[in-house]
């Protein structure tokens, strides 16, 4: 199929769900990727962050290869060899008191997982979330997630969810009344912006979980698995949640949702009380297998915090040449460049340069690179963007 035939495929068949960009990508490597014309670009976006290892790594390509040829799917019924090895590695990895799993396919499922994991444990209906921030569509998920633009077309959602500011310990307690069970944040809204709490914000939140007995739940999904410098975000202010929420890049690039609670909380969901069919299928285990292995063996969250520094060095002098930057922020490899004027103009730029970038709202430019991106690769990307910039003055 050529260029064309592609994008008319996915134009006639495929639900008009995505903004698409007007690319076809037929292969990866590293932090590379190559459209079907055999163009090279630096992958910024990570594929919306699930890229922490790299595309097609090697040890993963190899497990994935092993797995399919000896067993891909079992259901959770049954056990499974490579479940179990995942089990193990997860939980070990996983901050401490964090030791029982449950498994799925999406963000959005191990978001889910963990809301009914709250109701059931607390016996109560009320979830409070932070406004701006995102949790995924399904209709759990999505009454957590803030924006209206993804709410309003599909209301009533599920009731009890109740947003506060965020960053505002003050406002959470208020928020608290005898029906809440839980509080759902994300350590540092993705999508909402790339915006890091203030230092004492996860701590006050854990205090006041314990004093007034709520549980505190973590989305990591796209904060987790070494993105920040560590390989949860939340060990950046030594806080550990009761229920913590992982996705995006846990399998090295399949589709696995991990939503991972101490002990006694996930052990009030009784047998038949959730499940999915693709819970842990082997094939998926045994990519995620080599995927933790990867990231600790390349010691991949210290490279996203030494590379992260450098790259946000660099974004900062592009701020200092270009007025129009107003904020450079995040941790690791996690940044956000925040701009006085809308940034669709600048992506579709510097796409055409070889560059992909994401968004975050309409004026922010969100960087999830591979966390093995090079320093070289960095640089021409700083590079394309002062380009692009300098080209937008006129
Ligand atoms: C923090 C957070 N939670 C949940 C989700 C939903 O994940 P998924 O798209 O895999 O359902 C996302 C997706 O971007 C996310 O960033």
């Amino acid at each position: 199929m050529n260029e064309r035939e592609v994008v008319n495929l996915e134009e006639k068949l495929m639900a008009n769900v995505y903004a698409k960009r007007p690319i076809v990508i037929t292969r990866g490597k590293g932090a590379l990727v190559w459209d079907i014309n055999g163009k090279e670009y630096i992958d910024c976006t990570g594929s919306y962050g699930v890229c922490i290892v790299g595309h097609s790594h090697p040890k993963v390509v190899e497990a994935v290869k092993r797995q399919a040829e000896t067993l891909i799917s079992c259901h959770a019924s049954f056990y499974s060899d490579a479940r179990s090895e995942l089990l193990q590695k997860v939980t070990q990895i996983a901050p401490k008191g964090l030791n029982k799993v449950f498994l799925a396919n999406s963000g959005a499922e191990a978001v889910e997982c963990a809301i009914k994991l709250a109701r059931k444990f607390s016996g109560k209906p009320e979830i409070i979330a932070m406004m701006g921030a995102f949790h995924g569509k399904t209709m759990g998920a999505l009454s957590a997630t803030w924006d209206k633009k993804y709410r309003d077309p599909f209301k009533p959602l599920v009731p009890e969810f109740n947003h506060v500011p965020p960053d505002n310990l003050g406002k959470v307690k208020e928020a608290i009344t005898e029906k809440t069970a839980a509080i759902l944040v994300e350590p540092i809204r993705g999508e909402g912006g790339v915006r890091v709490p203030p230092n004492g914000f996860l701590p006050g939140l854990r205090e006041i979980c314990d004093e007034m007995d709520v549980l505190l739940i973590f989305d990591e999904v796209q904060t987790g698995f070494g993105r920040t410098g560590k390989i949860f975000a939340c060990e950046h202010w030594n806080v550990v949640p009761d229920i913590l929420c992982l996705a995006k890049s846990v399998a090295g690039g399949l589709p696995l949702g991990i939503t991972i609670a101490k002990e006694n909380v996930m052990s009030s969901l009784k047998v038949g009380e959730h499940s999915t069919t693709f819970s842990g299928s082997p094939l998926v285990c045994a990519a995620a297998c080599a995927a933790i292995d990867v990231l600790v063996e390349e010691k991949l969250p210290e490279r996203a915090a030494t590379l992260g520094r450098y790259f946000k060095e660099k974004l900062e002098g592009l701020q200092a040449r270009h007025k129009v930057v107003r904020e450079v922020r995040g941790l690791g490899l996690m940044i956000g460049m925040e701009f006085r004027f809308d940034v669709l103009n600048v992506i579709l730029k510097s796409m055409d340069r070889g560059v992909l970038i994401l968004d975050a709202g309409r004026n922010i430019l969100r960087f999830l690179p591979p966390l093995v991106i090079e320093r070289e690769h960095i640089d021409r990307v700083v590079g394309t963007l002062d380009t692009v910039m300098e080209e937008e003055k006129k």
